[in-house]
């Protein structure tokens, strides 16, 4: 359950008071001690006027009071502030709070402070209010959930209230996408992932979950999927999300699509021990698609849109696939396995054909793909591959707005070549050398999206882009996404959700 969030004008001060303040402010703002005691408000007023208080970004200062802790929370320059900056500085400083004071926090936003900001700072509290701790013995939580009352002179509160909670809704899902991420393969596997699914699914009338088992994949001839999973005792299965199924009959509408692997031990062409436990994560592609529904859901989207997850372990095993067998996937298309460990463009061929078949607007495949794309953009970008400018370009403006970065990686025709050069079958799943494997891998995906003929019989590829999330999911990203203190991020469902639904 997320913390509960309100608005109002300056009434109570809570048990723990946030007041983020410009640099340079050393005089309390109106309203900043409105309804505190004469005792806490003198006190409130000193700290502003110290010297050790000057508002630079990060500073912060406490004042004890019988009533409430009193924070007084540096934001840098007035003129610097950014969304970025309001929603970290509310992560960090939610981060450093303890109960023993109290579960209220008040956020006294005064002077200064326009509504995209102070939605921002509260969104950095709301996402980073998680913790993954269903395995964990713990002590009952007494002291009960944390509440945040936001609060703005009166001109701002509708405004500011519509925008906070609505960033609670979308937070939903992205906490859906980090609960699913930080399962352990044990407890998540395909099977499981398409039960929480159907679940979800049940109490909400405008949403459609199916569930392809393996007999099913087998009848669809969904072999990618299949060759992939077939090593491991939790067998693999395909998820399909429809949200608005009735809406929109005659347009095309998106279809998103995620790679879902339970657990890569790399199969057959098995990987090192060191840090293998991180393969856990290797589903957040479906769980970014999982948790966008539930955030476009919460949020009232009306429009119609489909997902897609392929789900599979990747297993060593008697009867797991195989370095040199030969995959006859659904597109018709063969691959050559040249690695097991190559295991997510294999099960993406399936998903990025059938998505093809849905006729759909636009295609987006989230994937933790590469090694590759965690050297060359680190924890600080999702590497954005597209066939289609002006999609790559509504995708990179849609990460600005929400501060998730997709940054553009180069889809070339070399290396599309490289992957269809194999010697007995239509692609290769490896390329020929280490080099550029983030965009080998996405050449490799590109042979799997369908063409279509426009009005003119002009034939061209469906628009389609490729995230590959590796480096910003979660264990490997975990450090420089301050929303989140552990574990999977939940990434690109904030900037997904908002390239869907903005007007
Ligand atoms: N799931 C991995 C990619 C990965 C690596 C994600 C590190 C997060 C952190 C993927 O299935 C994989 O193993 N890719 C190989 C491909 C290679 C064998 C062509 C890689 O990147 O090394
Ligand atoms: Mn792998
Ligand atoms: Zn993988």
């Amino acid at each position: 359950m997320l913390m509960k969030v309100t608005t109002s004008g300056f009434l109570e001060t809570g048990n723990i008071m946030v007041i983020p303040v410009f640099e340079g402010c050393n005089k309390a703002p109106n309203n900043a001690t409105t309804n505190l005691n004469r005792s806490a408000s003198i006190a409130v007023k000193s700290a502003f006027a110290s010297d050790s208080f000057t508002g630079k970004l990060g500073e912060s200062l406490s004042v004890w009071t019988k009533e409430c802790q009193i924070i007084l929370l540096g934001v840098g320059g007035k003129n610097d502030l950014t969304t970025k900056k309001s929603r970290d500085t509310g992560a960090k400083c939610f981060a450093s709070l303890s109960k023993n004071h109290g579960t209220k926090i008040v956020i006294r936003y005064t002077t200064g402070w326009n509504v995209k900001n102070m939605a921002a700072f509260a969104e950095g509290m709301i996402l980073r209010d998680y913790s993954f701790d269903k395995y964990q013995k713990k002590e009952d939580d007494k002291k009960g959930p944390w509440s945040l009352m936001c609060q703005t002179i009166e001109r701002h509160q509708d405004a500011l209230n519509s925008a906070v909670n609505r960033a609670y809704e979308i937070a939903t899902g992205v906490h859906l996408a980090r609960d699913l991420g930080n399962e352990p393969a044990n407890k998540l596997y395909p099977e499981e992932f398409g039960k929480r699914a159907l679940e979800w699914s049940k109490d909400k009338q405008n949403v459609e979950v199916e569930v392809w088992n393996y007999a099913r994949l087998k009848e669809e001839g969904m072999y990618g999927l299949i060759e992939v999973g077939k090593g491991s005792i939790h067998k693999p299965c395909m998820v399909f999300f429809r949200l608005n199924p009735s809406a929109n009959k005659d347009s095309e509408v998106p279809c998103i699509v995620g790679k879902g692997i339970t657990f890569d031990s790399g199969g057959i062409s098995i990987k090192g021990s060191a840090g293998m436990d991180e393969m856990k994560l290797d589903m957040h592609g479906s769980a970014t698609v999982f948790g966008l529904f539930q955030a476009l859901h919460a949020t009232g989207y009306e429009g119609r849109i489909n997902g897609i997850t392929c789900m599979a372990e990747n297993m060593p095993s008697a009867e797991a696939y195989r370095p040199g067998d030969v995959i006859n996937t659904y597109s018709g298309k063969t691959i050559e396995v040249l690695n097991t460990d190559a295991e997510g463009r294999n099960v993406l061929a399936d998903g990025l054909w059938k998505a093809s078949e849905l006729k759909p607007s636009y295609i987006i495949d989230l994937a933790t793909l590469t090694g590759s794309i965690v050297v060359a953009l680190g924890h600080e970008a999702t590497g954005l591959f597209s066939n289609n400018k002006a999609l790559s370009g509504k995708i990179q403006a849609a990460g600005d707005e929400v501060d998730e970065i997709s940054w553009p990686m180069p889809l070339l025709p070399a290396f599309e070549k490289q992957m269809t050069s194999s010697k007995i079958a239509d692609v290769r799943n490896q390329g020929k050398g280490r080099w550029g494997g983030a965009s080998q891998a996405a050449g490799f995906l590109k042979q799997f999206v369908q063409e279509r003929e426009d009005k003119e019989g002009k034939k061209s590829q469906i628009p389609w882009a490729h995230l590959d999330i590796a480096g910003t999911a979660g264990i490997w990203g975990g450090e420089t996404n301050v929303t989140v203190g552990h574990g999977a991020t939940g990434v690109q469902v904030r900037a997904l959700h908002y390239l869907i639904t903005q007007k």
